[in-house]
């Protein structure tokens, strides 16, 4: 026998696996160096960080920063000064102070009285203001933050709430009536609890664990639809032109009416069609951020109201990200008809919606690099120095004598308003 014993058997047998072991290890494949041996954003590690620097948020979302720079350009000369931050009571809006990497509030706007019955005042401002302190809280001790004073409006038609003057707002239009509104994130970004969204890191999760079980193949071969209808404007067009269509699941419903409506659906559902449908409504549509979260085709009639990311948005080129119709939705019938017997085409679209925006642009990481890009630029156009201070007349505190501060710190608010929570709308 070729061996003497079993132990000298497996004597001989433990040196090969060790061996073979090492080999495997010395030469195993290795993922390739990263170019330039930079960093990279990789979204299942990176989507919810908030601590990116700025050089790593330039790296990461590179076509992000489109509105602070246009709003920058179309400053010019013209520096930024405290009377055009000025805001009326009841107009939705709020004036801010960040001071020291901390958020204030100088004036409340008295939101109780905003004209606007929006319904969720409380959610829009905490939303937002929150975004806010987090984007100072998390920004790495690299990056300088300036003291800057702005105001905000809360308003879906940032122009109601105030004619001139510039502010920030979720949404605006191109045109001089709107070259001073600068773009903010949406308060959604925070929560929308009311959608059933009750965080966007939560509602991203969700999406993306019904994605991974749905995929394309399963999904309905339709065109999906909700909301309220508003007959003879686009909602009421929309509902027109799908109509008895086979490709057609568009439905309007009355909410209020039919809260627990089987036709109501959750934004996973949504999710669940391959083909999904954004309408404009008063002005932008809260929908659609949540829509570009699912792995499915959007068709889109021409947008006009912008939002912090809606530049990223093409019908053409390489990429495509979604489809655009006439603005009548005329050519809907045709192109559900093309896509739903080319369904590879519209998988396409989808997948390249889904790695843009799902992936990268929509990431909770991307809204924070946007938020610290969109101070730094506020910063660079503004012509005066900011104020925590001032003396017991309002002026200037010089370093002596009794001082008061302007503001109230966003902590403070945050824990202690409304004092009276049924005065909200
Ligand atoms: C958020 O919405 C859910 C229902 O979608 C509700 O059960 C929950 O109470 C809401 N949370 C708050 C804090 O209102």
């Amino acid at each position: 026998m070729f061996y003497r014993s079993i132990p000298q058997f497996l004597h001989w047998i433990s040196i090969f696996i060790v061996l073979s072991q090492f080999w495997s290890f010395v030469f195993r494949p290795r993922p390739p160096p990263p170019p330039h041996g930079r960093w990279t954003f990789d979204p299942d590690h990176h989507a919810n960080v908030h601590t990116l620097s700025q050089e790593q948020c330039d790296i990461a979302f590179p076509e992000l920063y489109h509105s602070p720079k246009e709003s920058v350009k179309l400053r010019g000369n013209r520096r930024i000064m405290p009377r055009e931050l000025e805001i009326a009571p009841g107009r939705c809006m709020m004036r801010l102070l960040i001071y020291d990497r901390e958020l204030f509030i100088i004036d409340d706007g008295s939101p109780e009285k905003c004209y606007v019955k929006n319904g969720n005042e409380r959610e829009r401002i905490l939303g937002t203001l929150s975004q806010i302190s987090l984007a100072l809280a998390t920004a790495p001790p690299s990056d300088p933050l300036p003291d800057i004073e702005f105001s905000i409006t809360l308003d879906d038609l940032p122009r109601r709430s105030k004619l001139h003057g510039s502010f920030w707002a979720y949404t605006r239009k191109d045109g001089p009536a709107y070259d001073d509104v600068w773009l903010m994130p949406n308060y959604a970004y925070w929560s929308w609890n009311y959608t059933k969204a009750p965080s966007w890191q939560s509602i991203r999760r969700s999406i993306a664990d019904t994605e991974q079980v749905t995929g394309w193949g399963a999904k309905h071969n339709k065109l999906v639809w909700r909301g309220k209808p508003k007959m003879a404007d686009l909602r009421g067009d929309l509902l027109a032109m799908s109509a008895g269509k086979s490709w057609s699941d568009v439905k309007g419903v009355v909410i209020n009416e039919h809260r627990d409506s089987s036709d109501l659906l959750t934004l996973e559902e949504f999710c669940g069609y391959r083909y999904t449908v954004q309408t404009e409504g008063t002005s932008y549509s809260g929908r659609l951020k949540y829509l570009q979260l699912c792995r499915s085709m959007l068709i889109s009639h021409p947008l006009e109201w912008q939002e912090f990311h809606t530049h990223l948005m093409t019908a053409e080129g390489e990429k495509p990200n979604f489809v655009e119709t006439s603005p009548d939705w005329a050519n809907l019938d045709a192109i559900m008809e093309f896509y739903t017997t080319n369904p590879d085409v519209g998988e396409w679209i989808a997948g390249n919606a889904w790695e843009l925006f799902h992936k990268r642009y929509l990431t909770s990481a991307a809204v924070t690099c946007y938020w610290r890009r969109l101070i730094t630029s506020w910063a660079s156009v503004q012509g005066f120095t900011p104020m925590l201070y001032v003396d017991e007349r309002g002026n200037k505190w010089e370093g002596r004598g009794k001082r008061k501060m302007r503001g109230e710190p966003f902590a403070a608010f945050a824990a202690n308003w409304p004092a009276k929570p049924e005065r909200l709308p």
